[in-house]
């Protein structure tokens, strides 16, 4: 394996570049900020080891080999963590899972649209954060290409899915059945603009140079 990379220097380069570009750490003074926002998991997320070959190329059925899924995989995998907090997000409402797939709309709800919201679901979908990645208009992947990459981080990385749920949770009144008020999807929603945390972490551990390196 050593050798097949030996020619291949400037893919290399480019696969670091690519990498590099998205996993600064965290400013030192930031840094209890965000362990409050990883729930105590830390350790748990500093032991997850990188993905390997085959689990590079599994996420792609054996399509395509390692070094055509590892620069998609660094996309789709935080693309796939956003997924998954969407999903709890919801659990956490008790609304049902995302909806499929539409265009991309930008245009911010209006307070007329919020204020005439019939039920709490209606408010939500409003509110939903809307992600360029997780609409028809996403220029790397179809939908389809998520089930795989959300499987594997589930069966992997199943602290991603703990993380969420401790946040939402938190976010969300403990006393009540059922959320019944806007505010709180308010706040939920706003949560939600917090997960980058997250994803980075994970996707630094996954993709960690040194070890993906030392498995070749
Ligand atoms: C886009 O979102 C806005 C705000 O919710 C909505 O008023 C509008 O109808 C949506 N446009 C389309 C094409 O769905």
């Amino acid at each position: 394996m050593r050798l097949l990379f030996a020619g291949n220097s400037m893919l290399i380069l480019f696969i670091i570049c690519l990498s590099l570009g998205t996993n600064a750490l965290p400013a030192p003074n930031k840094l209890h900020k965000i362990t409050k926002g990883l729930c105590d998991k830390e350790d748990e997320l500093a032991k997850i080891s990188c993905m390997s070959v085959r689990e590079h190329e599994q996420i792609w059925g054996g399509m395509l080999k390692y070094q055509s899924a590892y620069p998609l995989n660094s996309v789709l995998i935080k693309q796939a963590v956003e997924h998954i907090a969407r999903e709890e997000l919801r659990k956490a409402l008790n609304l049902p899972p995302p909806h499929p797939w539409g265009h991309y709309n930008s245009t911010e709800p209006s307070d007329a649209e919020l204020a005439s919201a019939p039920t709490i679901e209606a408010y939500f979908d409003l509110k939903e954060p809307r992600l360029l990645s997780h609409s028809l208009d996403n220029t790397y992947f179809f939908e389809h290409n998520f089930p795989p990459a959300i499987e594997f981080l589930d069966r992997r990385v199943p602290v991603i899915r703990t993380i969420f749920n401790c946040r939402f949770s938190k976010v969300r009144p403990l006393d009540s059945a059922g959320v019944t008020d806007k505010k709180t999807i308010d706040r939920m929603v706003d949560e939600f603009s917090n997960i980058g945390t997250v994803s980075n972490r994970v996707k630094e551990r996954l993709f960690d140079f040194q070890c993906v390196f030392n498995n070749l």
